[in-house]
């Protein structure tokens, strides 16, 4: 093992930094605002059965690996990816894995920039007393004007990619760790009392109903319409989603876990690191469900009423609830950090790499790059407003629709399948051996069957359903 070999960007001062560091990556928009509306769309119960199988048997196994190869290359994942393929003898190529990676991380930042600026208007709007009282077709039309102006949504994706930029230029160890350690806890406690409300206030029992109860043939069909005059399609898409949710809200797939990795310390386990990631991040978007859809189903919304369920629903909750000032503007407030947490780990892969191999320095390598993600944000906030209509559509979707589904959906899925394959053909189990250590040998062969065999085949069966693809692609 090469132990001489050093990270250049610095280390997690410790492995519950790393933990809580990768907990910021992972909980973010996707498990608050992504997946309550996906939930809603693909019918409930089915798909969040997928979502987590996928997550246990595809996503945990790949984060070690991610993990892993991290900090065994200390490098960005570009480099990591070059000197562990070469250390074992694996082909070069396997770096390609780390440029698609930079490639899928601009690409999803810039749209996060501009739903997390949704997320910066509306702490504005509850601190302004907007939220006061509303009702929930007041709660509609807040939200119908928010994404209608062009302007506004410019204007917070921008505030939001310079906060993302601040951080990162200065390296994210600095810019991240106190205000993770006291910002996740307090968005876990929120969750709860927003939990509590939609127990007292919602309709808790048909919410639950909605998310846990499975009906298996929800998973290949597409709806669209109103509950009551609903027009149907068989598809598979609601597999590829669940699944690509997976790697989503994990972070997996595109190296932000990996260059997490390159910064953790040498004994740390892995194992424990990743049961605890993926645990808090499943809890965290359990309980935005379980907040969000009594409130929905008590109002009289549609749970599919795309990526403004989250903003339609719980501002209603605020409206009504003692205290809801105070709770509406801090919820949204932590909305932002959890955001933030995450957007910084989009870019870092990207940022390593050019550091280690430009030398250049990291304040003018960020701002370069979250120029460049701002410049293609554009394009995402103008698909709510001016550039909604189909003349603007490419397959069906908006450039927003289309971003998110070729990221989420095929870049990290494919992405994660490469680096379980990177493992388990290219590298080799000895080197897993060696950096893993896990000293329960049937642990290590329990992760080594998933990750050689199950998360692969899994995720190729996923592919394979191509008339799905297609479709959902409009091709077929
Ligand atoms: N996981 C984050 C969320 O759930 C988003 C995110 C951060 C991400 N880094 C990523 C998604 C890397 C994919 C890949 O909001």
């Amino acid at each position: 093992m090469n132990k001489a070999r050093e990270s250049v960007h610095g280390m997690w001062s410790s492995r519950w930094v790393f933990i809580i560091a990768a907990i910021g990556s992972a909980v973010g928009l996707g498990n608050i605002w992504k997946f309550p509306y996906i939930t809603g769309e693909y019918g409930g119960g089915a798909f969040v059965l997928v979502y987590l199988l996928c997550i246990a048997m595809v996503g945990i196994p790949i984060m070690m690996a991610e993990i892993l190869v991290g900090r065994r290359g200390r490098a960005s994942p570009i480099n990591a990816m070059r000197y562990v393929a070469k250390e074992e003898g694996a082909s070069r190529a396997w770096c390609l894995v780390g440029f698609s990676g930079v490639l899928a991380g601009f690409l999803i930042l810039s749209y996060y920039s501009v739903i997390a600026g949704w997320a910066l208007a509306y702490v504005f709007q509850a601190i302004g007393g907007g939220l006061n009282d509303v009702s929930p077709e007041r709660a509609g039309e807040l939200f119908d004007d928010l994404v209608g102006s062009p302007g506004q949504l410019l204007f917070w994706h921008t505030v939001f990619m310079i906060m993302t930029i601040a951080v990162v230029a200065r390296g994210v160890r600095d810019g991240l760790e106190r205000a993770v350690t006291i910002l996740m806890p307090a968005l876990f406690v929120m969750l709860f009392v927003m939990v509590g409300y939609a127990y007292l206030e919602g309709d808790f029992a048909r919410g639950v109903h909605f998310m846990f109860d499975v009906d298996f043939s929800k998973l290949f069909q597409v709806c669209s319409g109103p509950a009551d005059a609903q027009d149907c399609r068989v598809s598979s898409e609601p597999l590829l989603v669940a699944m690509g949710h997976a790697f989503f809200t994990l972070s997996l797939g595109m190296g932000a876990i990996m260059a997490y990795g390159a910064y953790v310390p040498d004994r740390a386990s892995i194992t424990g690191a990743t049961i605890a990631i993926a645990g808090a991040d499943t809890l965290v978007a359990l309980l935005a469900g379980l907040a969000i859809f009594p409130i929905v189903f008590a109002s009289g919304l549609e749970p599919s009423s795309g990526p403004g369920l989250l903003f339609q629903s719980l501002p209603i909750a605020f409206g009504s609830m003692p205290g809801g000032y105070w709770f509406g503007t801090l919820f949204f407030v932590l909305l932002v950090f959890a955001a933030w947490s995450s957007s910084i780990s989009l870019i870092e892969p990207a940022i390593a790499w050019l550091v280690e191999s430009r030398g250049w320095r990291r304040a003018t390598v960020a701002t370069l790059a979250g120029v460049c993600a701002w410049l293609l944000g554009i394009a995402s906030a103008l698909s709510f407003n001016l550039w909604s209509g189909e003349e603007y559509q490419i397959l069906g979707k908006t450039l927003f629709e289309l971003k998110d589904f070729l990221t989420s959906n095929i870049m990290l899925p494919l992405g994660g399948l490469l680096i379980a394959l990177f493992i388990a053909h290219g590298a080799g189990r000895h080197m897993a051996l060696n950096e893993l250590s896990i000293s329960r040998q049937r642990l290590f062969n329990a992760w080594w069957f998933l990750i050689r065999y199950v998360s692969p085949i899994a995720i190729a069966l996923v592919f394979l359903q191509v008339t799905g693809l297609l479709e959902a692609l409009g091709v077929a």
